[in-house]
């Protein structure tokens, strides 16, 4: 179904697309797990375009090129002609011609679009200012893996500032049926028309979403609690004063109290100790955090195989 598709936005999706890269990227693990080969990209290049910094991606989208039987090719913005100024139409053109897949990291979501508009081969997602697919579609696996196949009906909460991981928690959590909440300040709301969007996906599912302000009503009998950065890479000069905005969304063991009482903390990394989560939390959970970590490699396996394979 993902066949020659680019995978730009999680709403993109359809319900059944979603379950398709869950279900492998399980399998894939699986095969990884057990030392059998499964060389589904035999021969095929991806392309890495990274304009923002980036452990988790650029490690998991190369290495799982290597055990898909392709390979991968980094492309620094500072490098590149792109970052010269040369036109995205023209970069996305000229890499169409060389490479299977392209896989962008990038500040404006619309550098996405114009990229996938003019390439013609698959374009990935790896984060924007406005989403990050990848991560929230790895959280999903992560879930499973602690929670249990069903997804319908658990209660995540997010606290801390309404980003590019909070778009996509709403745009996840609204294709599998879960419930979601995030608590934000009220100036950092997630993206007003993402949320929209999202009720109308969350119509099909049944999924149950809200915004509050409140980091206590967001936990309450909260099955998953999850937090990120409060200032995004971009923001770097609004990081003091973002920690003063911030302080009283710490997921920290009295917020957690009021959460169920087998919840998991998730994080996608990389976090700031102190800030939005306390380290006592972070270490209590690293179980999960770190196979969410890990299931950035199975999950964008299954994305590469779907959207580039035969
Ligand atoms: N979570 C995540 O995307 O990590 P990196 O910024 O290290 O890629
Ligand atoms: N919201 C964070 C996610 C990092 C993986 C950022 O955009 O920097």
């Amino acid at each position: 179904m993902l066949k020659g598709k680019d995978l730009l936005s999680i709403h993109d999706l359809s319900v059944a697309e979603v379950e398709e890269i869950l279900s492998l990227a399980k399998e894939l693990k699986a095969m990884q797990k057990a030392g059998v080969e499964h060389h589904l990209l035999a021969g095929k290049t991806l392309g890495m375009i990274f304009e923002k910094s980036s452990t988790r991606t650029r490690v998991s989208f190369e290495t799982g090129m290597y055990q898909l039987g392709g390979q991968a090719l980094f492309l620094s913005s500072r490098d590149l002609q792109l970052g010269r100024g040369e036109p995205i139409k023209d970069t996305a053109r000229v890499l169409s011609r060389y490479l299977d897949g392209i896989m962008i990291r990038t500040f404006g979501h619309d550098r996405v679009e114009e990229l996938a508009k003019w390439a013609d081969i698959p374009v990935i997602n790896a984060l924007t200012d406005l989403l990050h697919p990848c991560q929230v579609l790895t959280d999903l696996l992560t879930i499973r893996e602690h929670k249990g196949q069903n997804l319908k009906g658990l209660k995540m909460a997010y606290v801390g500032d309404g980003n590019n991981m909070t778009n996509s928690y709403l745009y996840g959590c609204a294709k599998v049926g879960m419930t979601f909440v995030a608590a934000t300040p009220e100036d950092y709301r997630p993206d007003a028309t993402v949320f929209e969007n999202a009720c109308k996906d969350a119509e099909e599912t049944g999924a149950e979403l809200s915004l509050v302000t409140d980091p206590q009503e967001a936990v309450k009998d909260a099955d998953i609690v999850v937090t990120d950065t409060w200032a995004s890479m971009g923001q770097e000069a609004e990081h003091e004063m973002r920690k003063k905005i911030f302080a009283p969304y710490q997921v920290n063991k009295e917020l957690l109290k009021g959460a169920d009482k087998r919840v998991i903390v998730m994080h996608c990394l990389p976090a700031y100790r102190g800030e939005e989560i306390t380290e006592e939390v972070l270490e209590a959970n690293a179980d999960v955090i770190f196979d969410e970590a890990e299931n950035r490699l199975h999950t964008q396996k299954a994305i590469m195989a779907l959207t580039m394979g035969d």
